[in-house]
């Protein structure tokens, strides 16, 4: 933000620092100020939560009048998952969850995000509501207002209802979830104030009905998917609408998106202009539209006769204004300024680029501050959250019962470092929710990737902090990264 003065957060004592090494033996007194010395502090209201997805983690697929979403039927696909596993059972969260709240507080958060399951309320995705599903909901809210944590709920965290015909293919799909959106915002809007309609487009469209990785498993021509793609976009943008017309006045809305994040190779100003501009194309199909509320000349152009069918006031409907942006962080794309048509080429990674358990999950933490600082630059939103971060790692239980994940600690260290630059530079990032809460079922891995701060068996079902929970707590007390 340029306009933007820069303001610190952090009282740098580098000469006090320095003094203490230099003095022989230092007195306890500069030993307890070299201790804060390298502290970066957050703003003063910084939100600080986990988060957590319902597929992920509540089990009890067939309890209480929920009815199939396509993940159920596609882990239940011989294979499609890995080792066949499915989320069945999960870490049973829909049965565990005043204990989880009470990991939650342990860790002294004071948000919490996580999905609703939209077959747990409208079992066949539009029709009569199933209160049982509901009340669920209901209870797990009160149990979080009790223990002082806010909830900030995802309405769709890719467990579609099997029953819908065609899925995201159907533009009815698109209105059948902004009814779902409309009524569990006003069934919950005594209680809850933000909610996100949408997390990650790609997970749902491109790698369900293009690649077929995920649920429901399909590989269909370039055109249909762009009309998937905009089906799901409408979809958000229904929802936004639905939900303002049915919650109470205030209730803040937004989404959650896995949106591209252009890291400039040198730190320049023609590098960051190429990040920025390739921010806005590798977006095109998603966050660049709703944002703007028109598709990109190059995106248009680049998919031809492909290019997704727009309805009339299909961009206005997409692009409802939003009062925050939540921000899914995980991998950097690399962008080089060159002289091609786009000006920018986004870098290959070399065999040696260093990344987590995940093969996807490759690690340069610096991309938490550009996705922050592209997205503010670009669109100005009126709020930011990173409303995921965090890594998997091949966690084991020493001898002593502990899981030292040093790893982890190190990935979520970094992170939240190039996290305070934003916020130091003035950025409006209001809080951040680290992926995840606890181990869980990630999708088509099974549960052969582990991305929680607690260890779960899932055998016992047991809960063990990891080295990262207590690191976290440390930083959530201390409001600051050291
Ligand atoms: C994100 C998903 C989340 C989890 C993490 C690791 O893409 O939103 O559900 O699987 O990745």
């Amino acid at each position: 933000m340029k306009t933007l003065t820069r303001r610190r957060f952090g009282t740098t004592l580098a000469g006090t620092a320095i003094a203490a090494f230099t003095s022989a033996s230092l007195p306890r007194i500069a030993l307890a100020q070299l201790a804060t010395a390298s502290l970066q502090r957050f703003p003063s209201n910084f939100l600080w939560g986990c988060a957590t997805a319902a597929y992920q983690i509540e089990g009890a697929v067939n309890e209480d009048g929920r009815k199939p979403s396509v993940w159920d039927t596609f882990s239940h696909t011989p294979g499609k998952t890995f080792q066949g596993e499915t989320g069945d059972v999960a870490d049973d969260s829909y049965h565990l969850y005043k204990e989880d709240i009470q990991l939650l507080k342990n860790l002294g958060v004071t948000v919490y995000r996580f999905s609703i399951s939209w077959p747990r309320i409208f079992p066949d995705g539009t029709g009569p509501a199933n209160e049982k599903g509901l009340a669920y909901y209901q209870r797990v809210v009160d149990e979080l207002l009790k223990n002082n944590i806010t909830p900030y709920i995802t309405l769709f965290h890719w467990d579609l209802p099997q029953a819908l015909p065609g899925g995201w293919q159907s533009r009815d799909t698109s209105k059948a979830f902004a009814d779902y959106a409309g009524y569990v915002s006003r069934q919950l809007s005594d209680r809850v104030s933000h909610f996100f309609t949408i997390n990650e487009f790609t997970c749902f469209t491109d790698k369900s009905y293009k690649t077929g990785k995920f649920a429901p498993g399909m590989k269909l021509p370039d055109a249909q998917v762009n009309q998937i793609r905009h089906n799901a976009v409408l979809a958000h943008g229904m929802a936004v609408q639905a939900i303002r017309a049915n919650a109470k006045s205030g209730t803040q809305i937004g989404l959650a998106e896995n949106a591209t994040v252009c890291v400039p190779v040198i730190e320049d100003s023609e590098q960051i202009e190429a990040a920025r501009r390739a921010t806005r194309e590798e977006n095109a199909p998603f966050l660049t539209v709703v944002m703007e509320g028109k598709y990109t000349d190059g995106y248009i152009q680049r998919e031809g006769a492909n290019a997704p069918k727009v309805e009339a006031g299909d961009l206005k409907i997409i692009s409802s204004p939003l009062d925050f942006v939540g921000l899914n962080v995980y991998t950097p794309e690399y962008v080089r300024a060159d002289s091609s048509t786009t000006g920018y080429v986004i870098e290959t990674r070399q065999s040696s680029y260093p990344r987590m358990a995940s093969d996807w999950l490759y690690i340069g933490p610096e991309v938490i501050y550009w996705a922050v600082r592209n997205v503010g630059d670009i669109w100005k939103p009126r709020a930011l959250y990173i409303t995921e971060n965090g890594c998997s790692a091949d966690d084991v239980i020493t001898a002593a019962g502990r899981i030292e994940d040093t790893d982890r600690v190190m990935y979520l260290r970094n992170h939240l470092t190039h996290l305070h630059r934003a916020a130091s530079e003035g950025y409006p990032i209001k809080g951040y929710f680290l992926w995840s809460l606890l181990d869980n079922y990630e999708w088509a891995d099974g549960y052969s990737k582990r991305f929680g701060i607690h260890y779960v068996d899932f055998k016992t079902q047991k809960r063990t902090p990891k080295l990262s929970a207590e690191w976290y707590r440390e930083v959530i007390s201390r409001n600051a990264v050291e």
